[in-house]
């Protein structure tokens, strides 16, 4: 199993994601288990590209996240959908990126240093929504289409592409 946790700061996004996803793949290979993913899917997403905060927020009731495994400082606790970037990826069931949450109207303030973010939908075989992947950087503008499609790849390992 490989054990290290890489650095892509200095890649471009189109060669660190793939990178991102091999590693990932090969760190997971085996495991068949949602919160054991997304621990590992956070560690590597948060350090590679030392994001501020990198973590899920689960689907535990009809129209409420939880937070889930993380990276980062303490995340709000739980979001309905509708409320907030993850709130609102999760309705709509698509990602969606802000470069910048002050002008996002209904933006949720864990961390008054997040400037951008990115939050992604995660789904399952069957393809119901399990999950918000949330993605804050310090930097604003820090993701774009890139970034959508790298995670999107990444978080198919919990439709079983990939997996096990
Ligand atoms: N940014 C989120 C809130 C969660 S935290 O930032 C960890 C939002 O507006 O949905």
């Amino acid at each position: 199993m490989a054990e290290s946790t890489l650095d892509l700061r200095n890649e471009p996004k189109d060669r660190a994601y793939p990178q991102l996803r091999a590693h990932m793949i090969s760190v997971l290979a085996g495991i068949d288990d949602d919160i054991a993913g997304m621990a590992t899917m956070s560690a590597l997403v948060h350090h590679a590209f030392r994001h501020l905060w990198t973590g899920f927020y689960r689907v535990v009731d009809p129209g409420l996240l939880r937070v889930g495994p993380y990276q980062g400082t303490v995340g709000c606790l739980e979001i309905a959908f509708g409320r907030g970037v993850c709130g609102t990826a999760a309705a709509e069931r698509r990602t969606i990126i802000v470069p910048d949450v002050t002008r996002f109207s209904d933006h949720i303030t864990c961390d008054p240093r997040s400037k951008s973010e990115i939050v992604v939908p995660v789904f399952d075989r069957g393809g119901s929504l399990i999950a918000v992947l949330d993605v804050d950087s310090t930097r604003r503008a820090a993701f774009d289409q890139q970034d959508a499609a790298g995670l999107e790849q990444m978080l198919r390992w919990f439709a079983d592409e990939g997996r096990g």
